[in-house]
């Protein structure tokens, strides 16, 4: 099996970094459709991908999103070429007929609303992994976002919609002030157990 070479891992993890700030060129649909291109065959339980993208374009949106975000994470994201909000759809079983034909009893599973918000909320946070190394694969850089308050998002943006916020993302080109110094990560021997 091939593996990555130094630069594209470098480019995905090793040398890539959270976004704080952007150059000014626009994030176009087109890249965000090669992203989803790049990402949408990534695993999830049931094959379900319950994440959505809302891609926060108009200015009008983009303010109603500023609005709802932290203090720390409001004049990063007024100034962002595009702020993504991934959801998770609530209606994601609908389409497990389609992405999982060989089960068609899958859609059943789902009726427990607690159960189906739990499974949702968990593969759309991996998919959202995923999204994040899908940006930097395009050549772009991300700034995640807990830092809003979800509950107005969906009261707001997402009114009268079967979506859920979960997160927002900046994205954009980097620019020479995008990033932060790396805080320390965990030691090898902190996170491996071997049983
Ligand atoms: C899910 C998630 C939520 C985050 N929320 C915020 C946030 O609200 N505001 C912020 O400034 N940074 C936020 N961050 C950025 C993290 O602090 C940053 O990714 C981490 O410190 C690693 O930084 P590095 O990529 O430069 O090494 C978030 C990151 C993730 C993955």
């Amino acid at each position: 099996m091939p593996a990555l070479d130094r630069s594209a891992c470098a480019l995905l993890f090793s040398g890539a970094h959270t976004a704080h700030a952007f150059g000014d060129e626009p994030v176009t649909d087109a890249q965000i459709r090669e992203l989803w291109d790049l990402v949408s065959p990534a695993p999830t339980a049931f094959n379900s991908h319950p994440m959505r993208m809302v891609l926060v374009r108009s200015a009008a949106a983009r303010e109603r999103l500023v609005s709802h975000m932290s203090e720390g994470n409001k004049a990063k994201t007024a100034a962002a070429p595009l702020s993504v909000v991934l959801a998770w759809d609530d209606a994601f079983p609908a389409t497990l007929p389609r992405v999982l034909p060989h089960n068609p009893a899958a859609a059943g599973f789902f009726g427990d609303d607690e159960r189906r918000r739990t499974f949702a909320v968990q593969q759309a946070w991996l998919q959202a992994g995923y999204f994040i190394v899908g940006v930097r694969a395009i050549g772009l850089a991300a700034g995640p976002m807990l830092g809003f308050d979800a509950p107005g998002v969906d009261a707001d943006l997402l009114a009268g919609t079967s979506l859920r916020s979960i997160c927002v993302v900046n994205v954009g080109a980097p620019s020479a002030d995008s990033y932060k110094p790396r805080s320390p990560r965990l030691a090898y021997d902190e996170v491996v157990t071997v049983l």
